[in-house]
Formats: structure tokens, C-alpha cells, sequence
């Protein structure tokens, strides 16, 4: 048997119906959306715009977000084509399966865990910062170091990070409803306080912080510390940070802010009528979302220099320089409560795509064992919620965000490509949604990815590179053998117990 059989699509739909693995329907569009918006803005918005404007690209790091969103806006219609094509869980994993190959997905889904657990442990280290921030600020109250350290040890480990998660852990046992209507208090929070900073901060914006728009390549940055080199940087393609490329490496990091509207496709399996909401869900989220991550830079850049801009807290902390400490104080309690959702998301979609997984054979199937009684994989839930915990409690994660970049932009070219390869294998296949300009489009989204890849550092695609590398030495001792299309098991529920 080849490592690149593909599972077909009939096959992909036949699977979620076995009993024992059925997760439940309950979701629409509206859902769909609220889920999106919950985990999209987060951190990207809240803390990476301040290194972005101040180290990268000054006020166009509004263009960066532009940017960054065309990037996304093209793998949207590649996902929103594949989820209606093939409506199971698993989101890039399961389209991959369906039309490249499952070496290549199980590589996608493997490189999934960079997006979906590890980001989930980068907000929360993230919140517990902010956390701390806040508890200082209005009560005046420090965390002793054996709860919250900023540098973790295995001694003296971040407990709040992990607390967070575990918390969360329990919400998304309790079923999809559950955790949609927790998603939805919080959505609606979120939305608030970026109003509030957009409406607010209008009446300080000073229109010469906007000049220079696009600061010369080279100038000096708000932080001493400058920004690691791109891959573009190094091959000597990009000169260094601000100028004209700098809006694109900004990009490169902003895109951060994007993640999360292809998660939408990964509960495809739980929509009621997944091939027309799904296509809603991820483009109502995501044009949201751009819409008012493009007006917050826009204020906040007119509101402060962007060589006096903070790279930690940059919406609350222009809200302090101008004067205003209570919208400051505001806006970080809306982030402590915001980036709960974030986090919750990740974790839902790194859970579903592990499922996946396990019912295909090429994890254990307990991975895909769903509880009867919530109609969610709850063993799968916890041990993720563990894994995420251990990681967010000892790991010091910093650039990290970076790989959770990559290993994102990674999954979006494989996807680009997937669409093109099942229109040419499967022209037969009903689609409810059909993306425009075939073949130009998907290519053009492939290269936009992957352009914005050389965006990132060097090293960190050493790092994806022996990420997959890992990967594949796994899937050769196990999934290659053990996948219910080598036939060596059966493609019934084996392994199916009670979750
Ligand atoms: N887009 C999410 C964030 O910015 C991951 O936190």
C-alpha cells in the first residue's frame, strides 16, 4: 500500500455516521461566526500590533493587516470550498486525506498541532501576563512567584497558565452548545472594547503621528531590542525592518491575528447544514475581524508615535499615555476575558482534528471515542487540555508565535493545493460552494502563503523543518501500519469505547 492513498470523500461523510464517534449537530451560521470572531481577535490584536507598528512597519502596519488579510481571504475560499465539499472534522487533515494523500495529511494534521494546541499554550502564557498586569494595577496585588512566574521553571512553573487551561478543558467537555454560549458572553465583551477603542481613541488621534506613514527602511524602532531577520532578510531579497518591506514582514507577524477563521471548518461535522454555513461562517468572522483590526491601527497608530508605541500592551497602553487610565484599565480586563475564547477555540479545534485522526486509524482510536451522554470526544478533550497545560505552565513560549505562523501558513498552501488536485480527481463531487478564478486563484493563494513564510525567520522554519521531520518518523512506525486503509484493522469503530 502506497503512502499516498487517499481516503475517498463518500468514505470521509460514510465514517461520521458509526456509532460511538458521532459528534452532535446543533451548530449554525450564526454559531458559526460567533465562533470565528471568538477566536480570531486576540493576541494578534491586542499585543502583536505594538511590535509590529513599532519594530516592522510603523502606522502602515494597518497595510500589514490588509496584507495579511488578502492572505487569508484566499485560503478562506479554499477552506470554504473544502468544507462544503467534504463536511467532516478535521478541517485541513481531512481535506488533505480526501485529495492528496495521507502522508500528506497526516504531515498536515501533525503540523495542526503547531496552530492549534501550541498557539492555545502561547495565549495562555500570554493571558497569565496580562492577568498579572491587571491584578497589579487595580489592586495593587503581586502573584507570588510559585503561582505566576514570567520565566518558568519545572520549580517554580506558571500556574496560571495551566489553571486557565484546565478551566477551559472542563467547559469544552460539556458539549459544543455549552462552550458556544460561553463563547458567545465573551464574543460579545470583546466586540465592545474594541468599539470602545476605536470610538474612543478617535478624539486623540493627532494626524501627524501619521508621518512618516511608511518610516525609511532602517529607522529606529520603539524597542531597543530590533526585530530577528526574515528568511527573505537573510537570502539578501528584503533590506531590514520599516520601508516598504517591512509592511510585509509585519504581515508575516500580524497574520497571528488572523488565525482561527479556518478552525471554523473544523466543526464542519457539528453545523446542521454544513455546505452553505460553514462558507458563512469563515467569511463573516474573518471580514469582521479585518474590518476592525484595520480601525484600531489606524487609531492607535494617530493616537501614539510608532517609535513610542509599547511592543507589550499597546491599546491599553496608548489609552495610559494619553491620559484616559480607566479606558486603559478597561480595555485590559476586555483582553483578559477576550483571549478565554481564543484559547477555548484552539483547544476545540486541535481536539477535533485529533478525533479525525483516530477514526482514520492513524492515531489510537480511543482518539475518536465520543462521550454518549455530551456528544463530545471527552477523553481526547482532556488529554489535550493536559498536554496544553503542561506546555503553557514550563514552556517560556516568546517567538514561538512565530511557528504557530508558520506551521498555520504551511497548512494553508497544502490546502490551496488540495483544491485544485480534488477539482481535477473529483469534478463529479458536489459542491455548495465553489471558489472563483480555478485555477489562478488557488495558485495565487498557495504562493501568497508561502511568500509570506520567507516573511518569517529562519530559524523558525528549521524548527517546522524538524517538527515534520518528527512527524513523519511517527507516522512510518505507526499510522503507516496501523490506518484502516492499509486494511489491517477493520474501518469500523475498533477501539471505540465510551469517552
Ligand atoms: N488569532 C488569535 C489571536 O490573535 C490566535 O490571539
Amino acid at each position: 500500500m502506497s503512502i499516498w492513498r487517499t481516503k475517498t470523500v463518500e468514505e470521509a461523510i460514510r465514517t461520521t455516521d458509526e456509532p460511538g464517534h458521532r459528534l452532535r449537530k446543533s451548530l449554525g451560521a450564526w454559531d458559526l461566526t460567533v465562533f470565528g470572531v471568538g477566536v480570531i481577535i486576540g493576541t494578534g490584536i491586542f499585543v502583536l500590533t505594538g511590535r509590529a507598528a513599532g519594530t516592522l512597519a510603523g502606522p502602515a502596519v494597518s497595510l500589514s493587516f490588509v496584507v495579511a488579510g488578502v492572505v487569508c481571504a484566499l485560503a478562506a475560499l479554499c477552506y470554504a470550498e473544502f468544507a462544503s465539499t467534504v463536511p467532516v472534522a478535521g478541517s485541513a487533515y481531512t481535506f488533505s486525506y480526501a485529495s492528496l494523500g495521507e502522508v500528506v495529511a497526516w504531515l498536515i494534521g501533525w503540523d495542526l498541532v503547531l496552530e492549534m494546541a501550541l498557539g492555545a499554550a502561547t495565549v495562555a502564557v500570554g493571558w497569565s501576563g496580562y492577568v498579572a498586569d491587571l491584578l497589579q494595577q487595580t489592586l495593587g496585588l503581586s502573584l507570588p512567584a510559585w503561582v505566576y512566574d514570567e520565566s518558568p521553571t519545572p520549580t517554580s512553573p506558571n500556574l496560571v497558565a495551566a489553571g486557565v487551561i484546565a478551566v477551559l478543558t472542563a467547559v469544552l467537555c460539556l458539549g459544543s452548545k455549552a462552550s458556544s454560549r460561553v463563547n458567545a458572553v465573551v464574543v460579545a465583551l470583546k466586540l465592545t472594547v474594541v468599539a470602545v477603542v476605536i470610538v474612543a481613541g478617535l478624539f486623540y488621534v493627532k494626524v501627524a503621528n501619521y508621518s512618516p506613514f511608511v518610516p525609511p527602511s532602517g529607522s529606529a524602532g520603539a524597542s531597543a531590542q530590533p526585530a530577528d531577520p526574515s528568511l527573505w532578510q537573510d537570502l539578501g531579497f528584503a533590506p531590514g525592518a520599516f520601508g516598504v518591506m517591512g509592511i510585509f514582514t509585519a504581515a508575516a507577524l500580524v497574520f497571528f491575528a488572523f488565525i482561527g477563521f479556518d478552525i471554523v471548518a473544523t466543526a464542519a461535522e457539528e453545523t446542521k447544514n454544513p455546505q452553505r454555513d460553514v462558507p458563512r461562517g469563515i467569511f463573516g468572522s474573518l471580514a469582521i475581524c479585518t474590518g476592525l483590526y484595520v480601525a484600531v491601527c489606524l487609531v492607535i497608530t494617530g493616537m501614539v508615535r510608532y517609535d513610542e508605541i509599547s511592543t507589550a500592551a499597546p491599546l491599553a497602553d496608548a489609552f495610559r499615555q494619553v491620559g484616559a487610565p480607566v479606558v486603559a484599565t478597561l480595555i485590559s480586563a476586555g483582553s483578559v476575558a477576550g483571549l478565554l475564547t481564543v484559547m477555548m477555540i484552539l483547544m476545540l479545534g486541535q481536539t477535533r482534528v485529533l478525533f479525525a485522526m483516530g477514526r482514520d486509524g492513524l492515531l489510537p482510536g480511543w482518539f475518536s471515542a465520543v462521550s454518549e451522554r455530551r456528544g463530545v470526544p471527552v477523553r481526547t478533550t482532556v488529554t489535550t487540555g493536559a498536554v496544553v497545560a503542561v506546555v503553557a505552565a514550563l514552556v517560556p513560549l516568546g517567538e514561538l508565535a512565530e511557528m504557530v505562523n508558520i506551521g498555520t501558513l504551511f497548512a494553508f498552501v497544502l490546502v490551496s493545493v488540495g483544491v485544485l488536485v480534488l477539482r481535477r480527481r473529483r469534478p463529479d463531487l458536489p459542491r455548495a460552494f465553489r471558489m472563483p478564478g480555478v485555477p489562478v486563484l488557488p495558485v495565487l493563494s498557495a504562493l501568497a502563503s508561502l511568500a509570506l513564510m520567507g516573511f518569517l525567520p529562519a530559524v523558525t522554519w528549521v524548527r517546522l523543518a524538524v517538527w515534520m521531520a518528527v512527524g513523519l518518523l511517527v507516522y512510518l512506525a505507526y499510522g503507516y501500519r496501523r490506518s484502516h486503509l492499509a486494511g489491517r484493522t477493520p474501518a469500523g469503530p475498533a477501539g471505540a469505547r465510551r469517552g
